[in-house]
C-alpha cells in the first residue's frame, strides 16, 4: 500500500524558521510501524528528517509524537492501525521545537526532578540488609512504576498548555510512585511539593493524559490518589 506522510519541519540553523510540512511518500505493509516509515524517509529521501527514537520497542520513551492528532509512541503505532493512507506527523504540543519532531524536554524532566523521585530513606534496614515490603505493600504502586518518561501525557494536558509551569501528569506519576512505597520517608516532602499553585490542583480532570499513556497506566486515577493524600494526609 501506499502511504502519504506529512511531516512538520522546522530548523532555524538551515533557514527554515517557518514551521512547514513536507509531502512523502512511502510503499509500506499494514503491519510497518510509523517509526519504520520515518527511517524509511531519513534513510532513502531525506536524510536531514529529525526524530528521536531508541529502542524501537516501547521502552525507552524517546519517540513520542503527534500521529494524525494524537499523542503516541511512533514504534507502536501499526500503518494499519492509524486508519488512513494519509498520516500526518507532528511534534508534541507545548514544549520548544528544537528541529522538526524533536521538542526540547528539558522542562519535562525540570518538573520529573521537582518530585524527588527517587527512594529517601537513611535508616539501617532492620535485618542489616534489605527493606521487605509485603506483595500488598508492593502493589500499592506496581502501576506507576511502568512509566518511561514519554511526555505523551503532559504534553496532551489542556492545563499544561494554559501554563506550562504546571508539574503534569507526568511528574505527577513518578512522585506516586515513591509517595504510596511503604519504604521510603520523603512522602510528605514530595506531597509538599504536588500541593504547590503549580503541582496537582491544576489538574481538572480532562483524562487526556490518561488516554495518551502508552504504559496505560491509570494516570488520572494516580492523580487523584496524590490529591486524597494532600487532603487526608494518607498514604496508605
Ligand atoms: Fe509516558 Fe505514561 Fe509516563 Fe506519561 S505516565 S510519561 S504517558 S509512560
Ligand atoms: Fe491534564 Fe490529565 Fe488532569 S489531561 S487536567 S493532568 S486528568
Ligand atoms: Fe523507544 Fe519508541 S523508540 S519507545
Amino acid at each position: 500500500m501506499q502511504i502519504t506522510l506529512e511531516i512538520f519541519r522546522y530548523n532555524p540553523e538551515a533557514g527554515r524558521t517557518k514551521p512547514a510540512y513536507d509531502i512523502f511518500t512511502v510503499e509500506a505493509e499494514p503491519t510497518d510501524r510509523v517509526l519504520d516509515l520515518l527511517e524509511y524517509i531519513k534513510d532513502y529521501q531525506d536524510g536531514t528528517l529529525s526524530f528521536r527514537r531508541s529502542c524501537a520497542h516501547g521502552v525507552c520513551g524517546s519517540d513520542a509524537m503527534r500521529i494524525n492528532g494524537a499523542n503516541s509512541l511512533a514504534c507502536k503505532v501499526l500503518v494499519k492501525d492509524v486508519g488512513s493512507n494519509h498520516i500526518k506527523v507532528e511534534p508534541l504540543l507545548g514544549l520548544p521545537i528544537v528541529k522538526d519532531l524533536v521538542v526540547d524536554m528539558e522542562p519535562f524532566f525540570e518538573s520529573y526532578r521537582s518530585v524527588l523521585p527517587y527512594m529517601i530513606n537513611d535508616e539501617v534496614p532492620a535485618d542489616g540488609k534489605e527493606r521487605l515490603q509485603s506483595q500488598e505493600e508492593r502493589e500499592r504502586f506496581d502501576d506507576t512504576t511502568k512509566c518511561i518518561l514519554c511526555a505523551a501525557c503532559t504534553t496532551s494536558c489542556p492545563s499544561f498548555w494554559a501554563d506550562e509551569r504546571y508539574v503534569g501528569p507526568a511528574a505527577i506519576v513518578n512522585g506516586h510512585r515513591f509517595v504510596f512505597d511503604s519504604r521510603d520517608q520523603g512522602a510528605q516532602e514530595r506531597l509538599n511539593v504536588l500541593a504547590d499553585e503549580m503541582g496537582v490542583w491544576r489538574c481538572r480532570t480532562a483524562f487526556n493524559c490518561t488516554v495518551a499513556c502508552p504504559r496505560e497506566i491509570h494516570v488520572t486515577r494516580a492523580i487523584a490518589e496524590v490529591k486524597q493524600a494532600i487532603t487526608t494526609g494518607k498514604v496508605d
